[in-house]
């Protein structure tokens, strides 16, 4: 299966992705996460995203579909689930022209829909390990002792881009550049829409509904 989950941010794509991965064992490609991993080891790539990212722009296509390319080249498994990642018209189309050249295709796009007067809370409250990336909330989804990943023991953090400006930002950008994703993979029947302002719980069961039957077909 090769899923692509759309949706603002906050909407909730990076906590399905994992539940996802956990029923069906594919692989979590995160054009966020691994942007961040570029920042952190200091490469040529992190520094170029760096100024894009903290204002709540997009880093250019070119560098993304690149980036992106090679992590699914160089990936142990054939089946992704992408989260993301494509998030404009064109990074969805050279994506596309990519995946046809090694006769493959995107199977499934699940558009995470969420009212943005939510997304600021669910942005606010987000805490993450810096070491697993395991994702929390300090009121939706707590770690057994605040503050601690429970995997890891590790401090939780807050991303930089979770200030409430950069949060407003990350919404523009989302509308004006993004959203047209979800008219690209329209043409192709492919898409179908979650309510993501429900709770974690019901939106997996939502996903899983979708994806279950697609592992039937
Ligand atoms: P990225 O890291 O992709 O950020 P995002 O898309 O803005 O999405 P988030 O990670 O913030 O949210 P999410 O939907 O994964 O929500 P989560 O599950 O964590 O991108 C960061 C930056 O990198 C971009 O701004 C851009 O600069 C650059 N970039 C990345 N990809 C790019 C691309 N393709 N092209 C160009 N630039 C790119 O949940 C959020 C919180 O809510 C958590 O605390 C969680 O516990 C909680 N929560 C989740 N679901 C629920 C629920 N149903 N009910 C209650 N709480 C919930």
């Amino acid at each position: 299966m090769r899923i692509v989950l759309l949706g603002a941010p906050g909407a909730g794509k990076g906590t399905q992705c994992k539940r996802i991965v956990a029923k069906y064992g594919l692989l979590h490609l995160s054009s966020g996460d691994i942007l961040r991993q570029e920042r952190a080891a200091g490469s040529e790539l992190g520094k170029k995203a760096q100024r894009y990212m903290d204002s709540g722009a997009l880093v250019p296509d070119e560098i993304i579909v690149k980036m992106m390319v090679s992590a699914i080249r160089e990936a142990p498994k054939a089946d992704f689930v992408l989260d993301g990642f494509p998030r404009t018209a064109n990074q969805a189309s050279e994506f596309d022209k990519s995946l046809a050249s090694n006769g493959e295709k995107i199977d499934i796009v699940l558009n995470l829909k969420i009212d943005d007067r939510i997304v600021a809370e669910r942005m606010t409250g987000r805490r993450s390990c810096p070491k697993c990336g395991a994702v929390y909330h300090i009121e939706n989804l707590k770690p057994k002792v605040e503050g601690i990943c429970d995997k890891e023991g590790s401090k939780l953090i807050q991303r930089p881009d979770d200030s409430p400006e950069v949060v407003a930002n990350r919404l523009k950008t989302y509308h004006l550049q993004t959203e047209p994703v979800v008219d690209y993979y329209k043409n192709n029947n492919i898409v179908y829409d979650i309510d993501a302002n429900k709770d974690a719980d019901e939106v997996g069961a939502l996903v899983f509904e979708k994806l279950d039957a697609l592992v039937k077909a």
